[in-house]
């Protein structure tokens, strides 16, 4: 046996015993006469001392020893002299009585402690010693006992675990795909899978009326803090279910995951926002709802005053920010460069502000009085103290601007606290987005999302005003799962792949395969799937999903550890019977 305990286990009640352990050492500070090693594993760091008496090979080996070596150790458990109550273990430490170099380590490019000096690019090229730092350790640990805990429900709730392939054809998700080459079969391509969407409504319509899998996706898309190229999804689809039998399944499912891995308890019904309120309200398909200061329409009240921003627009709107009145000129001005910036597209920002002593001030007294700005401030909730800032433009954009904007300022506010959780569910998006730019229209979640029941009429007269029976389910403003009650029916089927712009022979290449099981008895069904990296991620208090998947892909999409994606030989594409030209500015 290599070891009797871990180094997270031994605690005072241990003082006494002998014991064996094994692992990496952190850390060695000689004293002179002794030596102190912090030695760690998964479970946590000991300390070792080597003494004053102990025997000369002993302290021979303690003083070869570096960073990172891994070691074997015997000996007492004896209690500490001065104890550190941060650690679990720290009530103790093993005086050596044998040591041994199981191996010997380089030093590593970076320390391997909680706070680590080495940069971003560093870590990802050596994952596995970053993988070996707590706050990865913990988020690993933390994404296998949610994953234990999802199979846990599911199961309970007659789930079956199926597996879909990898090589299939294109899926309809919106992304790129990743494709690759058939040797089999020259000049054609698997593409890797975006979702397993069609083969689990395959799995209805063969039966299995309760599907799940956590399963890996993959897309070719431009990442993001939440994005990677291949991500994992808790995929799930039910058969002779409507949409409420599927949002309370899975809001079971949200409440045990949150009370049995983070110990948050949500007793009441999640709120069900639909997607027109949470634009209005938040500028945003998924709405942070930890914090109020909702975006507030004022294009009535601010046009006809010859005040040509607002008059020219389609819409105004703004937020109260609270208790931003003492805000100076440079903050303001500062804001407003925030807000022009591309990613949020404003032309500028007008602001209100509301000052304790209930005098009104603004960059546009010229054009509006102090009882019509208090009027607005009223309608939007601003009150004596707070900042309205405001912005005006097309309605989309304006929206969007304002929902950044309410956001920044919440992050600002120290509002977003990440210990507080705020789920809820959107619903009634539209089923369809027009794209001016391409002239026709793309399926806001995907072609086989059904219409509501009360809206088909509407596909043959206003296709854009059909409301889909599709939700989102959203935590703190990030979307972190998506689903919809689907098409069972292969003439409904075809009228909407006939909106999206396919030919009746486009639509039976791509995806005869599923209007032809139509035809053999599909059952009415629908399904979810939750962003499982995200989940964790939210669980974990981290803006990023890196850190919850064990070797991500970095911004570029390569992984630094193993340098991929990387050329392949001349050999190889001869046998795949490919050729590679790549266009000169490539
Ligand atoms: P959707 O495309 O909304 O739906 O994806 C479901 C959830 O997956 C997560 N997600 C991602 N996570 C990390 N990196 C990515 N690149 C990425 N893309 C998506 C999000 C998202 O909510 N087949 C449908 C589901 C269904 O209709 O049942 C689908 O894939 O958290």
């Amino acid at each position: 046996m290599y070891r009797t305990h871990t180094c997270g286990q031994l605690r005072l009640s241990d003082a006494g015993q002998t014991v064996t352990l094994a692992g990496w050492v952190q850390k060695i500070r000689n004293l002179g006469a002794m030596t102190f090693i912090d030695l760690r594993d998964r479970y946590g760091i000991t300390q070792i001392v080597v003494e004053e008496h102990s025997t000369d090979d002993i302290k021979a080996i303690a003083r070869e020893l570096g960073r990172e070596y891994v070691i074997q150790v015997t000996g007492n458990v004896v209690e500490r002299s001065s104890k550190n109550p941060k650690m679990p273990t720290g009530d103790i430490e093993v005086a050596a009585s044998a040591l041994k170099v199981l191996n010997a380590a380089e030093t590593p490019p970076f320390t391997i402690e909680d706070n680590s000096d080495g940069g971003d690019e560093l870590r990802m090229k050596y994952r596995y010693l970053d993988l070996r730092r707590g706050p990865l350790q913990r988020a690993m640990m933390l994404r296998h006992e949610m994953a234990q805990r999802i199979r846990e429900y599911l199961d309970k709730q007659g789930f079956l675990e199926i597996e879909t392939p990898y090589m299939i054809g294109s899926t309809p998700e919106g992304a790129r795909d990743f494709v690759v080459p058939s040797r089999m079969n020259p000049g054609e391509f698997y593409a890797l899978p975006q979702s397993p969407q069609t083969f689990k409504q395959l799995l209805m319509v063969a039966g299995y009326d309760r599907y799940f899998q956590i399963v890996r996706c993959f897309r070719d898309e431009d990442l993001r803090a939440d994005r990677q190229p291949e991500f994992t999804q808790i995929d799930c689809e039910m058969s002779f279910v409507e949409r409420d039998d599927i949002l309370t399944t899975f809001e079971g499912l949200a409440k045990h995951l949150f009370k049995t891995t983070i110990g948050v308890e949500i007793e009441d019904q999640l709120r069900r926002m639909p997607w027109a309120e949470a634009m209005a309200k938040y500028g945003s398909d998924k709405p942070d709802l930890r914090f109020g200061m909702e975006i507030c329409e004022l294009t009535a009240e601010a046009q006809g005053k010859g005040f040509v921003v607002f008059d020219s627009a389609e819409y105004v709107g703004a937020i109260a920010a609270t208790g931003c009145a003492s805000y100076t000129r440079k903050q303001i001005d500062e804001l407003t460069e925030w807000v022009k910036r591309p990613q949020i597209g404003a032309k500028g920002l007008v602001w209100v502000r509301f000052e304790e002593d209930g005098n009104v001030k603004s960059s546009i007294d010229k054009f509006f009085n102090p009882e019509e700005l208090k009027a607005w401030g009223e309608k939007c909730g601003a009150k004596p103290g707070d900042m309205m800032f405001i912005m005006a433009g097309g309605r989309k954009q304006s929206l969007n601007a304002l929902g950044e904007l309410r956001l920044e300022m919440g992050e600002r506010l120290g509002l977003r606290d990440r210990s507080k959780f705020a789920p809820l569910w959107v619903v009634d998006f539209p089923l369809l987005e027009w794209d001016d730019e391409s002239g026709r229209f793309f399926a806001m979640h995907h072609p086989f999302t059904s219409p509501m029941k009360e809206d088909e009429a509407l596909l043959e007269t206003d296709p854009g005003k059909v409301r889909a029976n599709a939700y989102d389910f959203v935590v703190n403003g990030v979307e972190v799962g998506g689903g919809s009650i689907r098409i069972f029916d292969s003439k409904l089927q075809a009228k909407m792949f006939d909106l999206l712009g396919f030919t009746p022979e486009e639509a039976q290449k791509q995806f005869g395969f599923l209007m032809n099981a139509f035809k053999f008895g599909a059952p009415p069904h629908g399904g979810i799937a939750f962003g499982f990296d995200r989940w964790c991620s939210l669980f974990g208090g981290a803006d990023s999903i890196r850190d919850y998947i064990a070797f991500p892909k970095n911004n570029s999409g390569r992984d630094m550890m193993i340098d991929a994606p990387s050329v392949i030989s001349e050999a190889q594409l001869k046998e795949l019977n490919l050729k590679i030209e790549i266009e000169k500015d490539k």
